[in-house]
């Protein structure tokens, strides 16, 4: 009787080590929502990021990549993350405006001189790093930029200057700054998701949409968008996000081996974004037929000049783009 107390005993004790021992390894899984196809370099970029992380964490953070919106489209995923039901998603600075204004300050057209300029805002630690750590205590946090090219016009026709705006109507992303914009340059705005722009374009809902050119092939936009005119207006970063729950679950150890990646993939994705963009336009070009038209940027920077002034004026993004401006 006494024997087998003890073999009880010893049997449950072992089990709880194995327990406790299981738990102190356990595999964390980290789901990754985004809305590009799994050949965009954003994605490319983010799975080095993971490899990374998996590797420095001996597989013990594990960050699984859903592309495509598998797991919902940009907005909807992101109300995942800010409820914890979701543990981390690529959006983007103009998405973003709608859950914290501080990232409109990306959305300003015309902001950034050149690469370099764009580069330094993103890595310093007073306006990028700022606005990555702005929704702290709001559900998310911001873990890295990602380039996303700059955005042109394109459409069944060429658009060279605001004038061949008027009437169209545009899609844009759900936020405040593109509305405005669309407004100042003379064309009605429809906000749609991502996913739904082939459709909208194809079927006339929409007469012109505003994007890198990897939207051309990777999206297949160039297939119902034959002329893409080169004004440039904005340039706007995606943005790596964690929830604060998901965050909350890793090691400071792992925390610190996750910024890290997402910081180095942000680097590693430089040149292979400048890479990725002039493959696509050749792509664009030469297997779909559209045709890029040079503009003469200069009546658009007219046209949504107020923006610019209005955002210096304002008290939430006024000092970043101060900041912005002070760094060109
Ligand atoms: C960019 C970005 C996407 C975003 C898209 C859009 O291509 O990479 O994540 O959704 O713009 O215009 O909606």
């Amino acid at each position: 009787m006494f024997m087998k107390k003890k073999v009880l005993t010893l049997a449950i004790s072992g089990l709880l080590a194995a327990t406790v021992s299981f738990s102190v390894s356990a595999k964390t899984t980290l789901k990754l929502s985004h809305n590009n196809d799994k050949t965009h370099p954003v994605h490319i970029s983010m799975q080095a990021m993971a490899d990374e992380v998996k590797k420095l964490t001996d597989g013990e953070v594990v960050i699984r990549i859903y592309p495509n919106s598998q797991l919902g489209n940009q907005r909807e995923s992101m109300e995942l993350i800010q409820s914890g039901s979701l543990d981390m998603a690529k959006s983007n600075a103009s998405e973003l405006e709608a859950f914290e204004p501080i990232y409109g300050a990306f959305n300003v057209p015309y902001l950034f001189k050149d690469s370099e300029h764009y580069y330094k805002v993103l890595r310093d630690p007073e306006i990028g790093g700022k606005i990555l750590d702005s929704t702290k205590g709001k559900g998310f946090i911001g873990l890295t930029y990602y380039d996303a090219g700059s955005r042109s016009f394109y459409a069944k026709k060429p658009i060279k200057t605001p004038a061949d705006l008027k009437g169209l109507k545009v899609r844009v992303q759900p936020s405040p700054s593109a509305l405005e914009m669309m407004k100042l340059m003379g064309a009605s705005a429809t906000p749609l998701a991502f996913g739904e722009l082939y459709t909208a374009l194809q079927q006339g809902v929409v007469d012109a949409a505003e994007n890198n050119p990897t939207a051309l092939t990777l999206m297949r936009h160039g297939e119902v968008a034959k002329f893409y005119s080169e004004d440039e207006h904005t340039i706007i970063p995606d943005v790596l996000l964690i929830s604060e729950k998901s965050w909350g679950k890793l090691t400071p150890e792992q925390q610190k081996i996750v910024k890290e990646a997402a910081d180095n993939s942000m680097m590693s994705h430089k040149d292979l974004w400048a890479k990725a963009t002039e493959e696509e336009i050749q792509k664009a070009k030469d297997t779909m037929g559209v045709e890029f038209v040079k503009v003469d940027k200069q009546p658009f920077v007219d046209a949504v000049k107020p923006m610019h002034d209005k955002a210096l004026a304002d008290p939430v993004i006024g000092p970043i783009v101060q900041k912005i401006d002070a760094a060109r």
